[in-house]
């Protein structure tokens, strides 16, 4: 199980921090939107229902991709991307793609092109042979620009090699809607679905993240399981007890004081990634102009991913000393999958000598720990969640609670954490610009400012 550590949170602990009369006075509020998902249950949570789909996945990964193709390849964008990047980058090697095929046991490469830059496109292209790469193209809506432009692409190589789309591309979307359901019927393409239910960045534990999980090796169903057992935990454990009501709890309070920019501080290379997943998650779900009742609110928390030690000597300097309006959050892993032992050299210069015969993983940790004595010191909230180690059921039960924090907090705000009207309206002036039918008074508009 992952530790959750919410000290550094405390009042008595932290000039900024929550009081017991803050917390307990919105306890209430917390387990009201937890009995609402209970008899509500969003689509991420409904998902983990039945999971024999889990199966259906790891079999045709199984029969269809293991040791026919050396590259696997994805073509989505935000909730179709940051997962897949944060598991493949958390639960495999982080040096996968570099790996000689032997000592990736004949497993694929996985790149995931997420977007449209030509020099990306163009370099991810270099780095594949195209007659041995599936891609993976996966949008929930069908019609994202970025996805279907690099779709675009790679089908146009495709031909011109004389290769057959149906052989090189699997689509993950939804049930019907989207063009993408047109070109399966044409080509006969195999198509994974996304439930409609499951938010584009709530759609990690679909097949949206787990077919490109399978094809490196991972072992999805331990993955989904993490998630499942964190539901049930989740579930049956009461408010304070509940890592993801007091997740949301607190950042609800935090935010009511000004401190409204929520750091995601990984002193792990592999975690970085969640970082990553988070930032989305955080801010489309919980950056709203409106209430469920239509009030303007223009609430939201800003989420900023950091790296240790590494960003100590970047960031650390910001969050000690300039405003106070920011919460941080460490993921720290307790056991390393390496121990690496720093060497006892130049014994008589004391400033290397105390480093001798101590372990990176010593280092990582007490600078972890010094980090987050120094930001409380200076009155600035932090937390820690700690990986006993990065496997996939801690990876599943991570996923869980920051799904269900980020919703809890949203009900709490009485706010829709489900849509997403600000990234919606990007896409439609996007449309506009490349000429696309039906938008061209939008196109007006834009052109006229
Ligand atoms: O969370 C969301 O819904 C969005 O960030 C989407 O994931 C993103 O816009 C990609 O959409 P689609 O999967 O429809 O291509």
């Amino acid at each position: 199980m992952l530790k959750f550590n919410f000290n550094n949170f405390s009042v008595e602990r932290c000039l900024n921090g929550n009081s017991h009369n803050e917390i307990n006075s919105h306890l209430e509020k917390v387990r009201k939107s937890f009995e609402v998902i209970k008899t509500n249950p969003p689509g991420f949570v409904q998902l983990l229902e039945d999971i024999s789909y889990v199966n259906e996945i790891q079999q045709w990964v199984e029969d269809s991709v293991i040791g026919k193709y050396d590259h696997f390849v994805v073509l989505g964008i935000g909730g179709s991307a940051l997962g897949n990047i944060a598991l493949q980058k958390s639960l495999k090697p982080l040096n996968w793609n570099r790996m000689p095929k032997t000592q990736r046991d004949g497993l694929p490469t996985i790149d995931v092109w997420d977007n449209v830059d030509p020099d990306f496109v163009q370099s991810n292209l270099e780095v594949i042979d195209l007659p041995k790469t599936l891609f993976n193209v996966i949008s929930k809506s069908g019609t994202t620009a970025e996805a279907m432009s690099n779709y675009l692409i790679v089908r146009q190589l495709l031909l011109e090699k004389g290769l057959s789309p149906k052989d090189h591309f699997v689509f993950t979307t939804d049930p019907e809607k989207g063009v993408l359901n047109k070109i399966i019927e044409q080509d006969g393409i195999k198509k994974f679905i996304i439930p409609p239910s499951v938010g584009g960045r709530f759609s990690v534990l679909t097949p949206v993240g787990l077919i490109s999980a399978a094809a490196a090796g991972i072992d999805i169903e331990k993955l989904v399981q993490g998630a499942v057992n964190a539901k049930k935990r989740l579930f049956d454990s009461s408010v304070k007890d509940n890592p993801a009501a007091m997740i949301a709890l607190h950042h609800l309070l935090f935010g009511e004081k000004g401190m409204v920019i929520n750091v995601m501080f990984s002193y792990s290379n592999a975690l970085f990634y969640w970082a990553d997943w988070f930032r989305q998650i955080w801010a489309e779900s919980l950056g709203k102009a409106t209430d469920n009742d239509g009030n303007q609110i223009n609430y939201g928390l800003t989420p900023v991913k950091a790296i240790g030690a590494t960003d100590q000597h970047s960031q650390v300097q910001l969050y000690n000393d300039g405003p106070n309006d920011k919460v941080i959050t460490f993921l720290k892993v307790e056991n390393f999958h390496h121990q690496m032992t720093i060497p006892s050299l130049h014994t008589d210069i004391e400033a290397l000598s105390y480093l001798g015969e101590k372990s990176l993983n010593q280092l990582i940790d007490a600078e972890q720990r010094a980090t987050a004595y120094a930001v409380k010191n200076h009155g600035r909230p932090n937390m820690a969640v700690e990986f006993p180690r990065i496997d996939e059921e801690h990876i599943g039960e991570f996923i869980f609670v920051y799904e269900m924090a980020t919703t809890l907090l949203g009900y709490m705000k009485h706010i829709n954490p489900f849509d997403q009207p600000g990234v919606e309206d990007g896409k439609i002036y996007t449309y506009a610009l490349m000429g696309r039918t039906g938008f061209e008074e939008k196109r007006k508009e834009i052109e006229g400012n």
